[in-house]
């Protein structure tokens, strides 16, 4: 579709009918009207993920705009000590110090004797978790109440190429699944867990969790059809996806290549596209039932990549998903 003008705002589509970029919002004036608001989430539903350049906003009017799109997820553990703001997660290559993120953190010699102690863990946690962030996913689905939303802003950007994300339209690749599998994957229950996908990106760190890792990020239970926000039957899934249940809550044993073959189908180039980040002020708003991303991996030559992302709870059926592992039992929401 060519570039259009929806209530004055000017829409120009990435693929026919997922992503946009969209001018002639005017960000100085948040709280913004109602109106406005209405027509931006008519352009997400329709588009799924949208973008918008030389927003000039801050933490503060990042997250007030987003408090207009519903209630606000807020961060538990990571990163929002250098940002300010539970309601923003820091997912930056820096550290909460300022310096950028390296694979091993620098280790303090204490002048203890001829052979220095060495002070601090040489691993640097951020890193690490920041590489499960470089495999397909939806944000928050490993939340039993997941979040709708994801809104993500650059305060500084690295150079041109680096750091981009790419996302995947789960709605068009669900569309185009044979009728007969669709029909066996819409009695599927999908057990999502945080830590699944970390040990997958990073399986030396995450190979054994603290019980205060586990109590913090315990799994969720989520159909793996779910409804758009039109209506339309798309699929929920991500890195986090962990093992597949089927009506009468057995588990599948072969849940990981299932969940893998079906990643692999969303994210084929026809399905995807890469959006840059090209300056501080880039803001990237994606809907988590509509579609999944992924990150570039940090590089330890990449510049400052201060981005901040804020997450909307879902507040629309299925949100709560299921209680555990079967689709009979009383779905947690209406
Ligand atoms: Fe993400």
């Amino acid at each position: 579709m060519p570039s259009h003008t929806i209530n004055g705002l000017f829409v120009t589509p990435i693929l026919a009918d997922f992503g946009a970029e969209v001018c002639g919002v005017d960000w100085a004036q948040i709280p913004l009207p109602e109106e406005l608001i209405k027509t931006l989430i008519r352009i997400q539903d329709q588009y799924a993920v949208i973008i918008f350049r030389d927003t000039g906003l801050d933490n503060e009017r990042h997250v007030a705009f987003s408090a207009q799109l519903g209630r606000l997820e807020k961060n538990p553990a990571w990163g929002s000590e250098r940002v300010g703001t539970p309601f923003l997660f820091d997912v930056s290559n820096i550290e909460s110090d300022g310096s950028l993120v390296k694979k091993e953190t620098v280790s303090i010699a204490l002048a203890l004797g001829p052979e220095p102690q060495l002070e601090g863990s040489p691993i640097s946690e951020r890193w690490h978790h920041a590489l499960g962030n470089a495999l397909w996913h939806t944000d928050s689905s490993f939340n039993q109440h997941r979040s709708k939303y994801s809104l993500l802003l650059a305060h500084a950007v690295p150079e041109a190429g680096q750091g981009n994300t790419e996302f995947a339209d789960t709605r068009q690749a669900w569309a185009d699944l044979p009728d007969a599998e669709k029909e066996k994957l819409r009695a599927l229950v999908v057990e999502h867990d945080l830590w699944h996908s970390r040990k997958l990106a990073s399986p030396n760190e995450y190979e054994e969790l603290t019980t205060e890792e586990r109590n913090v990020k315990p799994p969720a239970w989520h159909r793996l059809v779910q409804k758009g926000p039109s209506g339309e039957e798309t699929i929920f899934l991500a890195a986090h996806a962990k093992t597949l249940f089927d009506v009468d809550g057995e588990m599948l044993a072969d849940s990981q290549e299932i969940i893998w073959d079906l990643i692999a189908h969303c994210t084929q180039p026809k399905y995807t596209s890469t959006a840059e980040w090209k300056s501080a002020g880039t803001l990237m708003w994606w809907n988590n039932r509509q579609s999944m991303h992924r990150a570039s991996p940090y590089t330890e030559n990449m510049g400052p990549r201060d981005i901040r992302r804020s997450t909307v709870i879902d507040d629309r059926p299925l949100a709560l998903g299921v209680s555990k592992k079967t689709p009979q039992r009383s779905s947690m929401s209406s």
